[in-house]
């Protein structure tokens, strides 16, 4: 929780899953909130939004001047499509070109924020079995955990005596909004839903007002700060074959039918691994913090996007 109001916080990717979220708890904590779009529009209330594409330096930069906060979630969606070079490039530079332009900017101003917030993800650490992860492990070595540990070290550039830099290493973020679950939902409701790849792996999940609470917390100035690498990810860590049976139960369908790895792998390419993630993340440094989940068990957090009828 923010215990000081903070007078104006900058936001990129605020018109996604978690960035809406973000807009919406600054916005009632009293706020003021510049939100970066390449859309440009202004669509929330008490949210100023400010036309530009954080890929590329331009006049949005200015308007960080006089913020005391950066949360920065924008970049090309990871498991949208299958992977090739154009897909990757973009993944990749909507990233790291872009965190680098944001702190380009941030290093330029007279007054840097006290915080900057970056977005990452659990495929930091890669497919790694039972091995448990907590935010001191090493990163593993495909494209997504290159992608992220080298975003994370874009973001680092920030760090300085009046600018603590945080990155969410967040797990599959539960939403209606976006993100897998509106694209597992058909499925499994026709009854024909089942573990995606194999039924042991884990697979790291978090709901979208905890993907929000923790960027708000990690905003705030508690003590101990929140500085470096967070698991954004609920603490009710399960294997593949415990959520599709969650979820099956949640929507009152049977979830026994599995897609092989390899099905996945021929939708989706490499970017199947987005999917199937296989990590065992233990939210140590949101613990640490006492931290408070809205939703730290699956079938609660299921429920509330997905109540009963629905
Ligand atoms: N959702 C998940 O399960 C998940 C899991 C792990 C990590 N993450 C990471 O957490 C962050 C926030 O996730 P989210 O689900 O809220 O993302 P999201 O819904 O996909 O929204 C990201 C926003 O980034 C902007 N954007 C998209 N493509 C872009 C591009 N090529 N260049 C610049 N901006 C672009 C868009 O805003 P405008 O169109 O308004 O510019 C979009 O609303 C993302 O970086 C994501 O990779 C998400």
């Amino acid at each position: 929780m923010i215990e000081r109001p903070q007078e104006r916080v900058f936001v990129t990717g605020a018109t996604g899953v978690v960035g809406r979220a973000v807009c919406d708890g600054l916005v009632d904590r009293g706020i003021e909130v510049v939100a970066l779009s390449r859309r440009g529009r202004s669509e929330r209330p008490g949210v100023c939004f400010v036309q530009g594409n954080v890929s590329e330096p331009g006049p949005w930069q200015e308007a960080l001047e006089g913020t005391s906060g950066v949360v920065h979630l924008a970049g090309e969606p990871i498991a949208a499509s299958r992977w090739n070079g154009r897909v990757k490039k973009k993944i990749r530079s909507s990233r790291i070109e872009g965190t680098r332009n944001l702190v380009n900017a941030l290093k330029r101003l007279s007054s840097p924020p006290q915080a900057l917030v970056c977005a990452s993800a659990a495929g930091f650490y890669g497919p790694r079995g039972e091995e448990l992860l907590e935010e001191t492990s090493l990163p593993g070595d495909d494209f997504l955990a290159r992608l992220c540990v080298d975003w994370e070290a874009e973001a680092q550039r920030a760090q300085g005596p009046k600018t603590r830099v945080v990155s969410l290493r967040f797990g599959m973020i539960l939403s209606l909004q976006g993100g897998a679950l509106p694209r597992m939902l058909p499925i499994f409701r026709s009854g024909l839903g089942g573990p995606l790849g194999p039924s042991g792996r884990f697979t790291p999940w978090i709901h979208e007002e905890d993907a929000a609470g923790l960027a708000l917390a990690a905003l705030g100035q508690q003590s101990p700060s929140w500085q470096g690498p967070v698991n954004a990810v609920a603490p009710e860590m399960l294997r593949m074959g415990e959520w599709a049976r969650t979820l099956g139960g949640v929507l009152g369908r049977p979830a026994r039918l599995p897609v092989p790895e390899w099905a996945l792998r021929l939708i989706l390419g490499e970017a199947a691994i987005a999917v199937v993630p296989g990590q065992r993340l233990v939210p140590r440094a949101a613990e640490e913090r006492q931290y408070v989940y809205a939703h730290p068990e699956l079938k609660d957090a299921l429920r509330s996007l997905l109540p009963l009828g629905s």
